[in-house]
């Protein structure tokens, strides 16, 4: 039993916070894991595209906790959704991490150039092939999300989005509650020196009054919210624990709004050329 609060979602109960794995590789990425689920984590995110689930699937098997005790997300990369393709892709996922099945399989972007109805279908299609336990998407916008949950026959659990004090999600975080869907805040440390946030001067004000990191009062600000998850990804053992330990404490309503206040327009780290139109 572990004691990490969950979001429950369509029948799926995640962890709220959990390990992200990009863009750690090999043997730093397997020791990493097996660090991640020593400090108490049991949940895994990782992704086809990141070249590394067969490093996440020896990191939890060095670990010695009990697969059925591990949350383990993994995504099929935006070119490979096409019917068979993306049930190919789930399969070739599986292999590597040396799994028979993982807890949520997610589209990671939307295309282009294949029509959703094809990609959600071959979705509920790896669903029901037990390929993975539950399903749901990546970077969908808001309306994009209702398109999907319309098409889906199972329940779509999860919507992984960036998300952290610099950008404001409430469009597709609306969308997700009124579906029962899962938030999970990818970038949740808007990536740590990257973005900026972890230096603004509201969230370390926050941070020396309550005696915590400016990384804790972050992903606090998360994991406090309903249905949101958070999957920081960090490489260092200090960190890592750092990150998990989030639950002894929590933050005054006035330092939850002043930490969404900092939302601002540029305030996206992940760009991307195929991305799809943001809300
Ligand atoms: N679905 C998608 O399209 C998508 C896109 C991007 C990411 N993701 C997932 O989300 C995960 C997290 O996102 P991310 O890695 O881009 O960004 P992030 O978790 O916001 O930030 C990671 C950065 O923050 C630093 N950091 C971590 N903990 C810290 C702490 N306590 N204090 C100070 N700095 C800290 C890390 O450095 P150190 O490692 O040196 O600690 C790293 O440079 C990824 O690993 C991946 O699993 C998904």
């Amino acid at each position: 039993m572990d004691s990490i609060p969950r979001v429950t979602a369509g029948g799926a109960a995640i962890p709220v916070i959990g390990y992200g794995t990009w863009p750690l590789k090999g043997e730093a990425c397997a020791q990493a894991v097996a660090t991640a689920l020593a400090c108490g984590y049991r949940h895994l995110d990782t992704a086809a595209m990141y070249e590394n689930e067969a490093a996440v699937g020896e990191g939890l098997r060095a670990s010695g906790v009990a697969r059925k005790d591990v949350w383990v997300t993994t995504k099929v990369w935006w070119e490979d959704i096409a019917e068979g393709a993306l049930q190919r892709s789930a399969e070739a996922s599986l292999a590597r991490l040396g799994l028979d099945q993982v807890d949520l399989l997610l589209i990671h972007w939307p295309s282009k150039a294949v029509p959703l109805a094809q990609s959600i279908r071959a979705l509920n299609d790896a669903k029901r092939r037990g390929l993975a336990r539950h399903i749901g998407v990546s970077n969908f916008p808001s309306r994009m999300l209702e398109e999907a949950v319309a098409l889906s026959d199972a329940a779509l659990v999860a919507n992984q989005c960036e998300y952290h004090p610099h950008l404001d999600q409430s469009k597709v975080l609306a969308a997700c509650r009124r579906h029962g869907i899962a938030f999970v805040s990818y970038c949740p440390l808007g990536r740590g020196s990257v973005g900026g946030v972890l230096k603004e001067p509201s969230v370390r004000e926050i941070a020396d009054r309550i005696g915590r990191t400016p990384a804790q009062v972050v992903l606090r600000w998360h994991v406090q919210q309903p249905d949101v998850v958070a999957v920081p990804k960090s490489a260092d053992p200090k960190r890592i624990a750092e990150n998990l330990d989030v639950f002894g404490f929590s933050l005054e309503e006035a330092d939850m709004r002043r930490l969404s206040g900092l939302a601002r327009p540029d305030g996206r780290v992940v760009s991307l050329a195929f991305a799809p139109d943001w809300d």
